[in-house]
């Protein structure tokens, strides 16, 4: 077991999306977190914009409610509020309302996602602008994104310009299969990760667990910088703290096999 780590993306909270239906199978996956040596996890449920439940007021009093439970069952665990925010063109004004959270409101670093199969036009310089408001982009596991496994360039370009990069535990640990765990090795031995993350949605399909990944992880990249990945940098990222990243490394032109693998993953 590995301590005090880390969870900056997990579907925590109950009937907000599709995580855990109700508090007790949330006080569930938390007391799986706390047993793996999880100290904090950021609720972090997918943001509609048209689902006021979603938006930062609801998400903000349901992770009270969730404190409270943990407090009363003794679970050695914190929940920070947070979102997992898709790119769309309107992401700026949803911000600037307070709509849509940045990780534990910290105004810095805010959670992204991607369609897992089409990327948006210019979302390179999408993000530029984000960065100009001091918003950092944190892109979520873009090991489980066709384009981005091909387009491994393009991550490098996006980490080299101040976006930072999240995989998922089970990624890494093979559970999406020898393609996405092949990938995430790729990413973390170019230093194009700087956090590792459960993207927990239950106790049981994918549980808030870490320290499987960290072991991978250690094997990849060496056990003191896999820690790094669920201590340091997401403290400081809960925190709004500014980061120091290792300088990312250009990775080298695919072989034929990995671009083989590259063209038969998701179809
Ligand atoms: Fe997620």
């Amino acid at each position: 077991m590995t301590e005090g780590m880390i969870d900056i993306h997990c579907h925590i909270l109950p009937g907000i999306d599709d995580g855990p239906s109700t508090m007790e199978e949330s006080v569930g996956m938390c007391r799986i977190a706390a047993a793996d040596g999880i100290k904090t996890i950021v609720a972090t449920p997918h943001f509609n914009h048209s689902l006021r439940l979603v938006h930062a007021t609801g998400i903000c009093r349901l992770v009270r409610e969730l404190n409270r439970h943990l407090t009363d069952a003794a679970i050695p665990l914190t929940v920070l509020p947070g979102a997992e925010a898709p790119v769309v063109p309107e992401l700026p004004e949803y911000l600037a309302k307070g709509e849509v959270l940045t990780i534990n409101e910290s105004k810095r670093y805010l959670l992204v996602e991607f369609h897992p199969q089409t990327m948006p036009l210019n979302w390179d310089k999408f993000f530029l602008s984000l960065m100009e408001k001091a918003v950092v982009p944190v892109i979520a596991h873009p090991e489980r994104n066709e384009w981005f496994s091909r387009n491994i360039a393009a991550l490098y370009d996006a980490v080299k310009s101040g976006v930072l990069v999240q995989i998922t535990a089970m990624s890494i640990t093979g559970q999406f299969g020898e393609e996405v765990r092949a990938f995430s090795s790729r990413l973390l031995e170019h230093n194009l990760v700087h956090t590792i993350a459960t993207d927990a949605h239950s106790a049981s399909h994918r549980p808030p667990i870490l320290s499987a990944a960290v072991k991978a992880a250690s094997e990849i990249i060496g056990r003191e910088r896999a820690r790094e990945l669920v201590g340091k940098i997401p403290h400081a990222i809960t925190e709004g703290a500014p980061l120091s990243i290792p300088e990312p490394v250009k990775a080298q032109m695919e072989t034929a096999a990995e671009k083989k693998w590259a063209r038969r993953l998701f179809h």
